[in-house]
């Protein structure tokens, strides 16, 4: 059964998108069978996984809206056991918004999500910025949260305020929803305030909650992006795949670990 994990934050450009291709991608070279649901209309986890713009024509948004079927819109990418959906072409409009509240759309992410989870051993959700109701959807069909952050002084503020809907959401629709963890981004040493800002965040936050790995920034980023190839496959050995990578097989372990309590709780029962 898979994991779903859906990548979220408040802020805008602090590198959700990124972090979910780069984590989809490793994963998928650890060969795990992955697949990317992107929630942005933007859809730019499916371009940084190299979709064309056709294939970008119709996606997850035209799921919802009842004119294609999951399965016609779930794609390959160059890495074998990684697929990706892509948001679809439609902008969230007042029309959209009545449609998916007459559908419940909550339920209906989760059920999407629930009928491609068997055949996966992650699936990542890209959300849009901000809490509005793509992200809510997200987190309620997922089973964790991952949090980008960029070390900057407003970022704790950001988190506060994103822990305070996390705990919303376990109240209302997902009670099992449990925070992955947060990860700094565009991490860069030589930066007093980078420093600083993680070490007050690993202070502030339980060891569980925030990732001692770090995603150093890589000027060259963007590049990779643009040509639609994640960085795992264009510089396997550049300091950002490796973080990434090494990020993965955390997620990878921590994911096995739980499978393997839910099996013995399961047995005891
Ligand atoms: N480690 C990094 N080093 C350098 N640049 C980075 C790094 N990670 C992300 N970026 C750049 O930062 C910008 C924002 O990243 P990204 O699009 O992933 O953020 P986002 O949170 O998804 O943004 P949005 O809120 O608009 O969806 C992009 O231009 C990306 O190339
Ligand atoms: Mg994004």
């Amino acid at each position: 059964m898979g994991k779903v994990i859906a990548v979220a934050s408040q802020k805008g450009g602090v590198g959700k998108t990124t972090t979910t291709v780069n984590i989809a991608a490793s994963l998928g070279v650890l060969r795990q069978r992955t697949l990317v649901i992107d929630l942005d209309e933007q859809n730019a986890v499916s371009f940084g996984l190299g979709l064309s713009r056709q294939q970008m024509e119709s996606g997850i948004y035209d799921v919802f809206m009842g004119r294609v079927k999951l399965r016609d819109i779930i794609h390959p990418t160059a890495i074998p056991t990684l697929k990706v959906i892509p948001y679809g072409k439609g902008t969230l409009t007042d029309e959209f918004e009545k449609f998916v509240r007459q559908k419940g759309s909550a339920p209906l992410l989760k059920r999407y999500v629930e009928a491609v989870r068997k055949s996966c051993d992650f699936i990542l959700i890209d959300c849009p910025p901000g809490m509005g109701d793509l992200t809510i959807y997200a987190l309620s069909a997922a089973d964790s949260v991952l949090v980008p952050m960029q070390p900057e002084p407003l970022s704790l503020k950001t988190l506060t305020q994103i822990l305070k809907i996390i705990r919303k959401v376990r109240r209302s629709v997902n009670p099992d929803l449990i925070m992955e963890g947060l990860l700094l981004t565009m991490y860069d040493e030589n930066y007093r305030i980078s420093r600083e800002v993680a070490k007050q965040v690993w202070a502030t936050f339980p060891e569980e909650v925030v990732f001692r790995n770090v995603i150093p920034r890589m000027e060259e980023f963007a590049a990779s992006f643009a040509v639609g190839r994640p960085i795992i496959l264009q510089d396997p050995e550049s300091e950002v795949s490796q973080a990434y990578l090494r990020l993965a097989k955390e997620l990878l372990k921590k994911a096995k670990a739980e499978q393997a309590e839910m099996a013995n709780a399961a047995s005891e029962n």
